[in-house]
C-alpha cells in the first residue's frame, strides 16, 4: 500500500507521521519546496529504529514518485492567517490545486484523491472537475474534522467522554456547516434534553469558529493536529475496507435533492472510495439548512467560472 501526501507543511507532514505510527502504507511526500520534503522524509526514516516503523518514507519534489499509490491526498496551498475566511483562500488556491491535479492525472491516474486544501468543498469540487475520476474516488476531508470539534466542545461542557457522545457534522467546511443536533445523542440521550437551547446555541457557534480560534492565536499558519487524525481517519477506512460511515465532502448527484457541487454528508468509505452517501431523513431546518451551504458553494464555483462545463456525468 502506498499513499502520497501532496504537500509537506504542517497537515501533509503530521498525517505523514500518523501513517508511520500505525503502519497503515508506506509514504511519499512531495511538496515543491523540494528540501522541505526531504527533510521531513529524512527526519521521519530517522524516527524508524525508534518507533518500530515497519513503512517506509520518501520526500521528493517529483511527481514521478506517486506512480502506483491508491490514495493521493492533496493538501497543497496556502492556510488562512488570522482574520481570513477559508474562501479568501479561493483564487490563490485553486491555481494550485489545478496544477496538482494535472500532475496526479498523468502519474497516478487510479488513486482516490483525499482533499485538505481549502477552501475544501470548493477545492473537492475542482479536484473532480480537473481529473476526470468517477466521484466515488473524490473525498474531501472536513466533515469528520467539524464532527470532532463538536464533540469535544460537547465532552468539555457535559463530560460525557467523546465515545459517548454521537453527532454528524454535514454541509460546507465554513460558517455555513450543519450540526445535527436532531442526531446528537449524549450518553444516549438527546441533546436538548441534556443542554438548554442557550448553551446548545454557544456551542454550535464554537464549533464554526474552531479553527479560526486556533489560527489566531498561531499566528501562521492553522491546526494540524485534528485535520490531519480526521484525515487519517478517511484513509484507514479507505485501506482497511472498513465500510464505515463518515461525514466528509462528496459529490452530489440527486442526494438530498443536490446536484453539481461537493459538500459534506454522511459517506460509507471503503476501498473503492466513497461507496455508499446515506441519505437520512433530515427535519426541515437542517434539510433546508444543507441545501443553503451547498447553495454557497455553487455560488462559488459559478463565480470561479468552474461549473460553466460542469461534468454531466
Ligand atoms: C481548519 C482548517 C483545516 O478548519 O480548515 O482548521
Amino acid at each position: 500500500m502506498k499513499i502520497s501526501i501532496v504537500g509537506a507543511g504542517n497537515v501533509g507532514s503530521t498525517l505523514a507521521e500518523r501513517i508511520l505510527n500505525h503502519g497503515l502504507a508506506d509514504v511519499v511526500l512531495l511538496d515543491i519546496r523540494e528540501d522541505l520534503a526531504k527533510a521531513k522524509a529524512f527526519d521521519l526514516a530517522d524516527t524508524r529504529p525508534l518507533m518500530d516503523y515497519k513503512k517506509s518514507v520518501i520526500g521528493t519534489g517529483d511527481y514521478n514518485e506517486i506512480r502506483n499509490s491508491q490514495i493521493v491526498v492533496i493538501t497543497a496551498g496556502f492556510p488562512r492567517k488570522p482574520g481570513m475566511t477559508r474562501d479568501n483562500l479561493i483564487h490563490k488556491n485553486s491555481e494550485i490545486i489545478k496544477e496538482v491535479l494535472k500532475n496526479i492525472k498523468k502519474n497516478s491516474p487510479e488513486a482516490i484523491l483525499v482533499i485538505v486544501t481549502n477552501p475544501l468543498d470548493i477545492m473537492t469540487y475542482l479536484a473532480y472537475k480537473e481529473s476526470g475520476c468517477d466521484r466515488r474516488k473524490i473525498i474531501g476531508m472536513a466533515g469528520n474534522l467539524d464532527t470532532a470539534r463538536f464533540k469535544a466542545l460537547l465532552f468539555r461542557q457535559t463530560g460525557v467522554p467523546p465515545d459517548k457522545i454521537e453527532t454528524f457534522v454535514l454541509g460546507s467546511h465554513g460558517d455555513t456547516m450543519v450540526p445535527l443536533v436532531s442526531k446528537t445523542l449524549i450518553d444516549g440521550k438527546p441533546l436538548e434534553n441534556v443542554l438548554d437551547k442557550e448553551n446548545i446555541t454557544s456551542l454550535l457557534a464554537r464549533t464554526k469558529k474552531r479553527g479560526g480560534e486556533v489560527i489566531a492565536l498561531l499566528k501562521s499558519g492553522s491546526a494540524y493536529y485534528s485535520p490531519s487524525a480526521a484525515c487519517f481517519e478517511i484513509l484507514r477506512a479507505i485501506i482497511n475496507d472498513e465500510k464505515k460511515t463518515i461525514p466528509c465532502s462528496c459529490i452530489l448527484e440527486g442526494e438530498y435533492g443536490m446536484r453539481d457541487c461537493a459538500i459534506g454528508v454522511p459517506a460509507k468509505l471503503g476501498k473503492s472510495g466513497v461507496e455508499k452517501i446515506l441519505e437520512w431523513k433530515l427535519p426541515p431546518d437542517e434539510l433546508g439548512a444543507l441545501r443553503k451551504s451547498a447553495k454557497l458553494v455553487k455560488d462559488a464555483l459559478g463565480k470561479l467560472g468552474e461549473r460553466k462545463n460542469a461534468r454531466s456525468k
